[in-house]
């Protein structure tokens, strides 16, 4: 898919990545993009900022009442939505000791949430023998999260789902890609680093920490090449190979990385380089 006049839609659309994804879609001639996050002025601004061809609204992903309207409102106004990209995300930084509010909505937001985009959009979709899904996965979803067990959970669930969709509805016409990055230059890993969280710390020190727009570069080139995975990081494809493997070689390589990151901790000279990246 290139996205010349096309429709798409975005949810985490205030964010980092998300309103990097608008400005290259509109830059690619997007006929409409609607943005969709739960900070409404945050989104309204961002909308404003890119252009008339952007509209931001106040979504919150989690309610399904508010996706469906999202849905229909958008193919009111501009007939079709030919890509939903379900881009909203949110990380804890924290073990299983996580209280089950966090539980909760890591898993509403990062999985709950994909159904709910895919149950509206796809009935229309479907009709149409044409649509295609991007879900904003994670490195984390092929691989794991060091120091975020709820945002390792529901991301492999969220590439587990999308691995689904994509093999139930492909020869219906419906094409999905799950987009996993590794670390990117957003406020989710900024307030990672500045609480110290040690998840944060081990993604900015297993490889290069991308800017938005090179994760919108990777998108546009995995939309047009129509691949499941879509990896701004390509060595993540290495580590998944390797953790497949010898998963057991693969965790005694993060284990290694955490203990150097934790002596490491409070001294003036970085840990040496990982022999295994997680995100
Ligand atoms: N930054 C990274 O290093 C990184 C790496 C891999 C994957 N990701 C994923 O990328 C996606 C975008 O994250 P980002 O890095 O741009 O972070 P971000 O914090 O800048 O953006 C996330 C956005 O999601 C919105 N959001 C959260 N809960 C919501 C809800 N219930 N309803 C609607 N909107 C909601 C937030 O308001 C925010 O604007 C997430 O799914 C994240 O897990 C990020």
């Amino acid at each position: 898919m290139n996205l010349t006049d096309r429709v798409a839609v975005i949810t985490g659309g205030a964010g980092g990545i998300g309103s990097a994804l608008a400005r290259r879609f509109v830059a690619e001639g997007a006929a409409a993009v609607v943005l969709a996050d739960r900070d409404a002025a945050a989104v309204t601004a961002v909308a404003d900022g890119i252009g008339p061809v952007v509209r931001g609204v106040a979504v919150d992903v989690t309610d399904e009442g508010q996706v469906r309207e999202l849905v229909a409102d958008t193919e009111r106004r501009y007939g079709r939505i030919d890509l939903f990209c379900a881009n909203a995300g949110v990380a804890t930084g924290a073990g299983v000791e996580a209280d089950d509010l966090d539980w909760d909505r890591s898993w509403r937001v990062n999985v709950l949430s994909h159904v709910y985009a895919a149950r509206a959009v796809l009935p229309a979709m479907l009709a149409r023998g044409e649509g295609y899904l991007l879900n904003t996965c994670s490195a984390a979803g092929v691989l794991t999260a060091v120091g975020d067990a709820p945002y390792t959970a529901t991301k492999h669930a969220a590439v587990g789902l999308a691995e689904w969709l994509a093999i139930t509805y492909r020869d219906r016409g419906v094409r999905v890609s799950a987009l996993c990055p590794q670390g990117v230059d957003t406020p989710m890993l900024a307030d990672g680093l500045t609480a110290g969280h040690l998840g944060a710390r081990v993604i900015a020190a297993s490889g290069a920490v991308l800017t938005p727009d090179q994760v919108a570069d990777a998108v546009i080139a995995g939309l047009a090449e129509e691949r499941f995975l879509i990896l701004p990081h390509p060595e993540v494809a290495g580590y998944a190979l390797r953790r497949a493997e010898d998963p057991d070689g693969w965790q005694a390589g993060l284990r290694k990385l955490v203990r150097r990151l934790r002596a490491g901790a409070g001294q003036s000279t970085p840990p040496p380089p990982p022999p295994a990246a997680s995100p």
